[in-house]
């Protein structure tokens, strides 16, 4: 069965969109078969960043209702070799029971299904948070970042016993120097494992704006999500130089 993980960040705009599909890309790279799940119902957008708007007819409520065949219900960008299962245009109803089982109907069939979350205190996804095999806090630099990461920590870990890790995006070297907050002090800080840091790029905003492909975002973007990816699967982290395993390395799909 594959591994469900779980994008989601304190703030808006963080990146999580931008994350899943790179993490996405770097699994599919490694050669995993990976499905990707827009679970931002109201804003969904992952759709448009993987240039799947045309082909997605259905949605994670019509699977959920099963209107639709799990075939049918994903679309596939074949450049990037990745599926998604796109949000519901309209407002739709999913129970937590409903989630639940969509996910685990994924897992069967892929080796990682990774959503993207904008709302995680949602009582929607609350069995969800309970079920999925970790979850990956994304935070950006900045002490308001660093504060509101550090609430959602703390409702995680009541809300859930999933494995817990951060990574931070739009890094910046410059700013290291004058924030309170470094990621590596953070994650020590909220003691959650440090598994990715990835550096802030115009590459990255240029594709968003001329709606290209993650695989246009430059090198030192795309092999710092590599690492994370690595990181992740491996259950690896930035903190340790020792490569000292972590109780999750058990997110390795056979
Ligand atoms: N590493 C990066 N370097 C530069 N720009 C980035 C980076 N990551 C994301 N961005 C840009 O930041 C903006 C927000 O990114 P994204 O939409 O992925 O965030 P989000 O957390 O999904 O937002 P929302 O909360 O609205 O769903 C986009 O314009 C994106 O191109
Ligand atoms: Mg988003």
């Amino acid at each position: 069965m594959g591994k469900t993980v779980i994008i989601t960040s304190a703030k808006g705009g963080s990146g999580k969109t931008t994350i899943t599909a790179s993490l996405g890309l770097s699994l599919a790279n490694m050669g995993k078969k990976v499905c990707l799940v827009d679970l931002c119902f109201t804003a969904r957008s992952l759709d448009m960043l993987l240039s799947l708007q045309d082909q997605a007819v259905f949605d994670i409520a019509d699977l959920a209702e099963g209107t639709c065949s799990p075939k049918d219900a994903v679309a596939v960008q074949e450049k990037l070799n990745l599926t998604l299962l796109p949000a519901p245009a309209a407002s739709a109803e999913i129970s937590g029971e409903e989630l639940k089982k969509v996910f685990k109907v994924l897992s069967y069939k892929y080796d990682y299904v990774i959503a993207d979350l904008n709302d995680p205190y949602s009582e929607a996804v609350r069995m969800l948070l309970e079920s999925a095999d970790s979850i990956v806090l994304l935070s950006i630099m900045g002490d308001e970042a660093a504060r509101s990461t550090e609430r959602l920590a703390g409702y995680l870990r009541e809300a859930t016993s999933s494995s817990l890790s951060l990574a931070v995006n739009k890094f910046d070297r410059r700013a290291q120097k004058l924030l309170a907050v470094t990621p590596q002090a953070q994650s020590e800080y909220i003691d959650i494992p440090l598994i990715g840091i990835i550096p802030y790029d115009e590459s990255v905003l240029y594709a968003y704006w001329s709606h290209s492909l993650p695989d246009t975002y430059d090198e030192q973007v795309l092999r710092a999500v590599d690492e994370m990816a690595d990181n992740l699967i491996n259950g690896k982290s930035l903190n340790q130089k020792k490569k000292r395993r972590l109780p999750w390395n058990f997110l390795k799909a056979d």
